[in-house]
């Protein structure tokens, strides 16, 4: 759904920046060891943190919070190359807080899996949080378990427009360089993973898994970054597999698959002020299957910023079944609990899909539903065939507000 997050993560900026400027004012004061621990202490020989030797324990009952805590504080706080090892096991842990800079570079080897506590009352937001790092690795064949089904009766955003957030599983902010590669991403309580005001990050090889029907579970989503990469990736949760926020810029996503969820989206676009642009977003080589939605921009009709979603290529995308195999929306309004006046401030242009094949489980294989105060602009469709599979109806495509320059196949339907 991501709409939610937005407002949580400028509080966090807000918090941050307080705390960095608190930080830096106090920087004599004897407590400075808080900030990150020495390596040389003893809890990480040879540069690597074991949890295990820090009291932490794999029988998925003890909390493990405090040994993952001070394994951060030595390892952020040593020079040269730093591991958290987290070893075979599973280990109950309440939020973390990771934060940055670090004195060196912090690898984060998950092994094992990390519960995520379902005391709600623990989190003041989110649960592993990593902020202000550079250089950051986190890999591994373990899993981020977020325990989510024991809360999502509690998530109330489907009749809420401003709900209580329930925690992200994985939250990276200010991170330039990183690597998220190998782990698994379980039944989180709201997003997967959050990636906000980061740059060069590369995420893949993750399994990011929760039920269908489970509550804003969106896979990954991100804002306000650039060169976010996220590769060979499987993706099915109960909302957007990867929603690209506002803020995003130079996006690469190639070898998703995607489904169950919501689809691949650019947005929602246009839920608060000063939304910064999209640009430069290129979809490859992914699959979507049984998925609401395939290839998606949303933006809400009533925008509270002006922004623009430009230079956005979808290339070699399969559907299987698929609900809205393409989809722009500019207005979106999720749940019906938004106010609509048709005044967008959005505007959408170059858009192109090249190869785009497989089967629509509903007639409208494209929809193109633009405002009529800023048309859709420079779409392209090249090899577009996207086939409906039920029975007693042909395949459609929807055009509204929007100019398209279509080659190939979809020639003969009405959008051109
Ligand atoms: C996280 O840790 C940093 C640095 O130790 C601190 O400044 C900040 O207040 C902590 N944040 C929370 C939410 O506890
Ligand atoms: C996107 O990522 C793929 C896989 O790593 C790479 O081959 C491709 O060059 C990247 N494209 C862009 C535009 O960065
Ligand atoms: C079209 O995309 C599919 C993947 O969906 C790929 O297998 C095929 O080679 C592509 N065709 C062309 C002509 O690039
Ligand atoms: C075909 O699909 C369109 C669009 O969903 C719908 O309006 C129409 O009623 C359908 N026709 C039949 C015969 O079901």
């Amino acid at each position: 759904m991501a709409f939610t997050n937005n407002a949580m993560m400028r509080a966090l900026f807000l918090l941050a920046l307080v705390c960095a400027a608190q930080a830096g004012g106090k920087k004599d004061d004897a407590k400075k060891d808080d900030a990150g621990g020495d390596a040389k202490g003893g809890s990480c020989p040879d540069g690597t943190c074991d949890i295990t030797k820090l009291g932490a324990s794999g029988d998925g009952k003890t909390d493990s919070t405090k040994a993952l805590q001070e394994a951060w504080a030595s390892a952020c706080g040593g020079t040269g190359k730093n591991t958290i090892l987290i070893p075979k096991g599973d280990y109950l842990t309440g939020p973390l807080n990771y934060t940055g800079p670090c004195k060196g570079d912090v690898t984060i080897q998950v092994d094992g899996n990390l519960l995520a506590s379902t005391d709600l009352s623990l989190y003041k937001g989110n649960w592993i949080e990593i902020l202000r790092v550079e250089n950051l690795v986190i890999t591994g064949k373990g899993t981020l378990d977020g325990q989510g089904p024991s809360v999502w009766s509690k998530n109330s955003c489907a009749k809420k427009y401003d709900c209580k957030i329930l925690p992200n599983s994985l939250v990276l902010d200010f991170i330039t360089k990183g690597e998220v590669s190998g782990i698994t991403l379980l039944n989180s309580k709201f997003f997967h993973m959050n990636v906000f005001q980061c740059k060069d990050v590369v995420i893949k090889d993750v399994t990011v898994t929760a039920p269908g029907d489970s509550p804003n579970t969106d896979g990954i989503h991100m804002g306000d970054s650039s060169g976010i990469s996220i590769v060979n990736t499987v993706i099915g949760v109960g909302d957007d597999c990867i929603s690209i926020g506002p803020g995003s810029t130079k996006i690469n996503i190639t070898g998703v698959t995607c489904g169950p969820g919501h689809g691949i989206s650019i947005g929602s676009l246009g839920r608060y002020k000063d939304e910064k642009d999209v640009t430069d977003v290129s979809v490859k080589d992914c699959t979507l299957k049984k998925s609401t939605n395939g290839l998606r921009i949303k933006a809400y009709e009533d925008a509270a910023s002006v922004l623009t979603a430009s230079k956005i290529h979808y290339e070699n995308v399969k559907m299987e079944d698929v609900g809205n195999p393409i989809i722009i929306d500019m207005k979106y309004c999720p749940n019906k609990i938004c106010t609509s006046s048709g005044a967008s401030k959005v505007t959408v242009k170059d858009v192109s899909f090249k190869n785009i094949t497989g089967t629509s489980s509903t007639p409208e294989a494209v929809s193109l539903l633009c405002s009529d105060k800023i048309p859709c602009s420079g779409v392209t469709m090249d090899s577009v065939n996207v086939e409906y599979s039920g029975k007693n109806n042909k395949t459609m495509a929807v055009c509204k507000n929007a100019k398209v320059t279509a080659t190939a196949s979809l020639k003969e339907l009405e959008c051109a």
